[in-house]
């Protein structure tokens, strides 16, 4: 696999991806705004269509702290290890300056808060009724990483392109 920055070719592809993932997408226009506000990474094939991306993050950082915006893999490719990568890159790739990470997820979004429990990220808080779903609302589950569990926890994040 090969992660890469996002470009603005990308963002069709991705915008597709998150229609698919969410019942609540971004649009385009907050992907093409990401570009400009935000660090945001496509995880992608390497094959014939190794350009294409079949999954993407997007974090931004204020201070000392970072906070991840966005992350998803394309429904055809998830459960192979990709989301893992992605934010194990993304991480790694955090300036020194950074001491905490933080999100917010979906109470019951069990794949993401499995995979963030993976990586050290620790529930801290929640907000009642924070997200909209099909039948009314959800709790969301605040969740950080200390710098320090990044530093101690680093993964080869296999074969990458900056
Ligand atoms: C969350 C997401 C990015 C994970 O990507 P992925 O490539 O499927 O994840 P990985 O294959 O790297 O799996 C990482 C861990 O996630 C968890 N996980 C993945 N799929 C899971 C599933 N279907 N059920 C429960 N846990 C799951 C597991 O803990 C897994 O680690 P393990 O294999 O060591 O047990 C992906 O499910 C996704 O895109 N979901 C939709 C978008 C989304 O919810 N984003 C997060 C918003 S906060």
């Amino acid at each position: 696999m090969l992660i890469r920055p996002m470009g603005a070719e990308d963002i069709a592809q991705v915008a597709a991806i998150e229609v698919e993932v969410t019942a609540d997408p971004w649009t385009s226009k907050q992907f093409q705004q990401s570009l400009e506000d935000h660090q945001c990474l496509v995880i992608c094939r390497q094959d014939t269509d190794s350009r294409v991306p079949i999954g993407y993050m997007i974090f931004t950082t204020v201070v000392d702290q970072a906070e991840i915006l966005n992350i998803a893999i394309d429904p055809n490719y998830q459960g192979h290890s990709l989301g893992s990568q992605l934010l194990n890159y993304g991480l790694q790739s955090l300036p020194a300056v950074i001491q905490a990470v933080l999100l917010e997820v979906r109470v019951s979004n069990f794949p993401a808060i499995s995979l963030y429990f993976n990586y050290g990220f620790i529930e801290v808080g929640r907000r009642r009724d924070y997200y909209r779903t099909e039948f009314g609302r959800e709790d969301a589950i605040l969740m950080t990483l200390q710098r320090s569990v990044v530093d101690a926890g680093k993964v080869d994040a296999g074969e990458v392109e900056n």
